[in-house]
């Protein structure tokens, strides 16, 4: 069935509600409540295994909820039409695979999917869409080569390149800076952050800390299944925290370049 329901404007963009989310043998989340704000760059921290990437598997309306709901713009996102759910909420996975032979061009152009018709025709929308976000992600020279000649960084572009093609307004990145060097890991974070500015809602899991502070507006930190505390780095990020949740006994200081906490581990080489 689905909610023909409009959005509510006043509604968080995304909202767990007591979701209980499970795989066949294991729950990750007995009953979680997270939220999303309109215009807010989320970052999502904790532990491995915590359950971040299920969480935004549940938000990106690909693992549906054993009990209590998960809304999209406050309507039950089980009730969006699934094309419609991707048309708006975007997700770049951890991890993915090419088909063989694949180009990079080929691949970017599959994040226009949930905006064809019927007959898939191909649009001027569609090519526009696909050459700003080669260009945007540095990828417009790679183009017509296969994603399996290129580098673990180059291909986790192209598969960031498919996640902006699809131009949702709700954009969910499972740590999209891995595999890639320093320097391209801070492009890419400002790239989402030109994005945010530009009006997007942008999720990420990060697993650096100094990363989350610098970029995020909301934090939310999960452990065991669990959100174990939410609110601006700088009211979250204490010491206190990191020591509990990561086990990891540490100081938290100003970072010299932004002011935002910078967590230094303590008693470790
Ligand atoms: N498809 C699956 N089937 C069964 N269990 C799964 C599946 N995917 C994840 N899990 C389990 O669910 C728990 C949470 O996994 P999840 O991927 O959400 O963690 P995470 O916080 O994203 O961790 P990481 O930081 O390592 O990416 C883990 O114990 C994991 O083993
Ligand atoms: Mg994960």
């Amino acid at each position: 069935m689905t909610d023909t329901a409009p959005p509510d404007p006043a509604a968080p963009r995304l909202a767990a509600r007591g979701a209980h989310l499970a795989y066949d043998r294991r729950t990750v989340s007995r009953s979680i409540d997270a939220e999303v704000r309109e215009g807010s760059f989320t970052v999502i921290v904790g532990p491995n295994a915590c359950g971040k990437s299920t969480l935004l598997r549940a938000f990106a309306r690909l693992l549906a909820p054993r009990a209590g709901t998960v809304l999209l713009d406050g309507r039950d996102l089980a009730r969006v039409p699934a094309k419609e759910a991707a048309r708006t909420v975007g997700l770049l996975p951890q991890s993915s695979t090419a088909p063989e032979g694949i180009t990079v061009a080929e691949l970017v152009s599959r994040g226009r999917y949930p905006h064809q018709g019927m007959f898939r025709q191909w649009s001027q929308a569609d090519r526009e869409a696909v050459a700003s976000a080669l260009a945007q992600t540095d990828l417009v020279e790679l183009g017509d080569v296969p994603v399996d000649e290129l580098s673990g960084g180059q291909r986790q572009r192209v598969w960031v390149a498919m996640a902006l093609a699809q131009q949702t307004s709700v954009l969910l990145l499972d740590e999209p800076t891995t595999f890639l060097d320093v320097a391209h890991q801070y492009d890419l974070l400002d790239l989402f952050a030109r994005l945010h500015e530009q009006g997007t809602t942008v999720v990420a899991v990060l697993h650096d800390l100094a990363q989350a502070a610098r970029y995020a507006t909301d934090l939310i930190v999960m452990s065991d299944g669990d959100v174990v505390a939410t609110g601006t780095p700088a009211d979250v990020l204490t010491a206190e925290l990191v020591e509990r949740v990561f086990d990891l006994p540490c100081l938290v200081v100003p970072d010299p370049v932004t002011g935002t906490p910078l967590v230094v581990p303590r008693r470790r080489r």
